[in-house]
């Protein structure tokens, strides 16, 4: 079985996890999970605003494995947050799923596109609703995604504190004051989007390293992401790249190479310091 690791409150997760964003299809998604458990993945991401919750429910339910040795992870979407908007949407998540508790919970963005709410409040009544749950027994783990510091920070006073914040992390997109704050306050980072929606597969350093390596520059990708103690979840809908991307204990990158991929610059697809990027 993966490593895990342990989060503020004991409670452990996988190292790696299956992606699910953009999955919507039922057939596919049950395809693509049924998979991903036959592989060994036992961690899976999705959310509310994925709109596969009920088909993911369906593959769980017909695949024969214990619940408790799966770690499912779902977040609810900005515009349902708040106190009573959260409690409903949570209600929806766990029904869709078929489950009577999941894993974790997240916030799954600090503000609505509409950037002039007020986030601050609403994110607290949001954290209220989700830490309630946390006691209920109904989530055994809180936390959040794409919350930069000061978004953090509001939350940090309160009586259980974040455990999980879940951002875009991958060799071109690195979000380093971010990820630096998470370590420091004892926040498990996950990484959205490792391979970069394989827009940096092509680039030469990774090439090179997976030449070095025997390795593929997704796995590459993935395995810098362990080694930087980020959770990776690489979303895959195709048979080989799902075991392709299971395939990253086997090997280890060295200090200089991944001093070389921290080094890496972010790419200019955003044009913009992800760090500064004001979301
Ligand atoms: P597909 O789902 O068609 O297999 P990310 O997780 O960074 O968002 O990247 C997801 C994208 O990367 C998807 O388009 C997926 O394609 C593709 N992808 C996933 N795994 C690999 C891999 N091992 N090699 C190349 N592309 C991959």
């Amino acid at each position: 079985s993966v490593e895990k690791f342990k989060l503020r409150n004991g409670y452990e997760i996988p190292c790696i996890g299956f992606g699910t964003w953009d999955i919507r299809n039922e057939e596919l998604v049950v395809r693509a999970i049924k998979k991903a458990l036959d592989i060994g993945y036992r961690h899976i991401d999705t959310a509310s605003a994925y709109q596969n919750e009920k088909s993911i429910g369906r593959a769980i339910a017909e695949y024969p494995i214990d619940r408790e040795e799966l770690f499912i992870t779902s977040k609810v979407w900005a515009t349902e947050r708040g106190y009573e908007k959260t409690l409903l949407s949570f209600e929806k998540t766990l029904k869709d799923l078929a489950l009577d508790y999941i894993d974790l919970y997240l916030i799954h963005w600090p503000a609505s596109p509409n950037k002039f709410d007020n986030w601050e409040d609403i994110n607290l009544g949001t954290w209220r609703a989700l830490t309630e749950l946390y006691k209920s027994g109904k989530v055994k783990a809180i936390g959040v995604s794409n919350f930069r510091q000061s978004h953090l920070e509001a939350l940090m006073k309160t009586e259980v504190k974040p455990m999980v914040n879940q951002v875009e992390f991958n060799p071109g997109n690195k979000h380093m004051k971010t990820i630096d704050y998470c370590k420091n306050n004892n926040i498990i980072v996950e990484a959205w989007s490792p391979l970069g929606r394989s827009r940096i597969l092509n680039n030469e350093i990774l090439l090179s390293m997976a030449k070095k390596y025997d390795k593929s520059p997704a796995q590459i990708c993935l395995r810098w992401c362990l080694q930087n103690e980020v959770i990776a979840l690489p979303k895959s809908i195709t048979p080989s790249r799902i075991k392709e991307n299971f395939e990253i204990f086997d090997f280890e990158i060295s200090q200089n190479d991944m001093t070389t991929i921290n080094g890496m610059p972010s790419f200019a697809w955003s044009g913009l310091d992800p760090d500064e990027v004001d979301f």
